[in-house]
């Protein structure tokens, strides 16, 4: 048998198991067999050396795969023994202190990681892959290839963050800047998403921070046109906030996208009669959103030197919403600080 299979039977075998073990003990038992410094996986590393050299990337590539696979099936194994430990531990003094491996061993999600998560499986079902980008860019994705000129007052040292006073180093202030590198590289159509951190000196408060996430979407292919926005994103407002969502788009201006929009959605705590969230007026702000401005796709080919991204052929929508707004509708959450502070007695209640 080659190596390869040595490698699916393992994964199959070890998988059984972990799933397979009764508690922690049986446990600890499956992972030192198969994950173990002296364990089974270990043993086919070490094989991997002596493999023939037409097989050998192929098995070193499908092995670390395996193992990040296995240590994850293994973590989740390990979260479910911990659970029904504490479900039938013995009932002796209720009030004595837990086992510290189940006081500190059990942690959930972050809000902000299960907001994006739930956009994400959105988005997925609407054909969209999630990609990233850097935190430190440069000027030109930050701005010039965005055709956000050199004089707008969003390149002021006020509104970006520069590093050591370099003009071309700079925290994104924006996820957009993820539009030109995917379109760099890769060629259309397109369909992606990408979640992340932006960065902006503003004065903080309950609804400004300077560190907070957008989510920018991006869409290109022949005849894309803004009928196709409307429509992803009425499915991605009403995935989100129920089936009765309804939108509305303001028109606005971006320096990327031509035609642009605000848009809002129907106010989720009120459903659009009007409250304290909406401020009485039944609708909050999501994002902007447009269509992909062609100086943007002119701007992506002179870097590529080519013409992938022809504008006469492709068109393409863009939409950027703060994923902070999402989260404290979601959960109730009045103040935007909250998120970061990692103040466990805050974080435990969501
Ligand atoms: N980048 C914009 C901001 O941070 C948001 C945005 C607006 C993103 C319109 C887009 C868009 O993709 O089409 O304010």
């Amino acid at each position: 048998m080659s190596l390869l299979d040595d490698l699916e039977q393992l994964r199959t075998e070890a998988l059984a198991a972990f799933a397979a073990a009764a508690d922690a003990k049986a446990l600890e038992a499956a992972r030192i067999k198969y994950l173990g410094t002296k364990g089974r996986l270990k043993d086919l590393l070490g094989q991997l050396g002596k493999a023939p050299a037409e097989i050998r990337p192929q098995a070193g590539k499908r092995a670390n795969q395996i193992k990040g696979e296995l240590e994850g099936a293994f973590a989740n194994a390990q979260a479910r023994a911990g659970k029904a430990q504490v479900r039938t531990g013995p009932v002796g003094d209720i009030t004595e202190p837990l086992p510290p491996e189940v006081r500190h061993g059990i942690g959930k999600r972050h809000p902000l990681t299960r907001t994006v998560d739930s956009l994400m499986d959105i988005l997925r079902a609407l054909g969209f892959e999630m990609v990233e980008g850097p935190d430190v860019e440069d000027a030109r994705h930050n701005f010039d290839d965005l055709n956000i000129p050199a004089d707008h007052p969003s390149r002021d040292a006020f509104d970006t963050f520069f590093l050591s006073g370099n003009r071309d180093a700079l925290l994104r202030s924006q996820t957009s800047t993820v539009q030109v590198r995917m379109m760099e590289s890769r060629k259309p159509p397109l369909r992606v998403a990408a979640p992340g951190r932006v960065y902006r000196p503003d004065k903080i408060d309950a609804t400004h921070a300077s560190t907070f996430h957008q989510i920018e979407g991006l869409y290109v292919d022949r005849n894309v046109s803004m009928a196709d926005l409307k429509g992803t994103l009425k499915l991605f407002a009403c995935g989100l906030f129920g089936q009765d969502t309804k939108l509305r788009f303001r028109p606005s201006f971006f320096p990327f996208t031509e035609p642009s929009a605000e848009m809002d959605c129907t106010c989720p705590a009120c459903m659009g009669r009007g409250c304290a969230v909406c401020k009485q007026s039944g609708w909050v702000e999501l994002g902007g959103c447009g269509m992909v401005d062609p100086a943007v796709f002119e701007a992506v080919n002179r870097t590529r030197g080519d013409t992938a991204y022809d504008p006469a052929v492709w068109s393409g929508f863009a939409f950027g919403f703060g994923i902070e707004r999402m989260a404290m509708r979601r959960h109730g959450i009045t103040d935007m600080r909250r998120f970061l502070e990692n103040d466990l007695r805050f974080l435990r209640q969501i």
